[in-house]
């Protein structure tokens, strides 16, 4: 009895073995993409529908770390990052950027955060011509990084239009004399997965 059970088990651990061997390991070439960092890239999409809840301090740090890896010219680094991710602080803000634009509807200006619950603003230092380009790189580091680690996001424009007319707002954010808003991220968990919008491969040329 005592060697019917162990060829049994040895019987199992040969079947195991040789399944592993039938069915090897997938490799890259198997996969839809080349590699996981384009497939990270490819795969992000901007999200404007977030389940409740900041994204954690912690992945934070690890995502605005990543932001400011990005490269600089010259390795200036101009751009400075301010969070919120308080839901109290992000009313008081909304309110005050309400409160300086009257000419639009309260619900235009706070719908313009697509309800993300942590909110990243960038300011660019207008005095050096490739700021703007900084702060690009440096918002697209944080946005890949974030997917990467299941965190959505979405880039957002319009809030910086509202805050440029809102001087209390921009005192709120507190960024350092000389630098002014240029972007907005919102960032959080994505509860919705959006389809690919179409890209125009006729943009790119190669000349001979
Ligand atoms: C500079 C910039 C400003 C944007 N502003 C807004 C915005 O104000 N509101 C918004 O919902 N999306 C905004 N977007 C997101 C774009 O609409 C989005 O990236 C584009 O439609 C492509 O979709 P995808 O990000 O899902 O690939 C902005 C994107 C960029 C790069």
């Amino acid at each position: 009895m005592k060697l019917l059970k162990m060829s049994v088990v040895c019987l199992c651990f040969a079947s195991l073995f040789s399944c592993n061997q039938q069915q090897p390991a997938p490799t890259q070439t198997d996969m839809k993409y080349k590699n996981e960092v384009i497939e990270n890239m490819m795969t992000r999409r901007s999200i404007r529908n977030y389940k409740e809840g900041a994204v954690a301090r912690e992945t934070m740090d690890e995502i605005l770390n990543c932001g400011i890896n990005a490269p600089s010219g010259m390795n200036r680094q101009s751009w400075e990052v301010r969070v919120i991710d308080n839901p109290e602080t992000i009313a008081r803000f909304k309110s005050l950027l309400v409160a300086s634009n009257p000419e639009t509807k309260a619900e235009a200006v706070e719908g313009c955060f697509r309800g993300a619950p942590t909110l990243v603003f960038v300011a660019n230092d207008p005095s050096y011509d490739f700021s703007p380009i900084d702060c690009g790189l440096l918002s697209e580091n944080i946005m890949l990084s974030a997917w990467s680690l299941g965190v959505g996001s979405v880039c957002l424009g319009s809030p910086i239009r509202y805050l440029a007319k809102s001087p209390e707002a921009i005192q709120m954010l507190g960024f350092s004399e000389g630098y002014v808003p240029i972007i907005c991220i919102g960032l959080g968990y994505p509860n919705e997965s959006p389809d690919a919008k179409p890209r125009d491969k006729a943009k790119i040329k190669y000349l001979d």
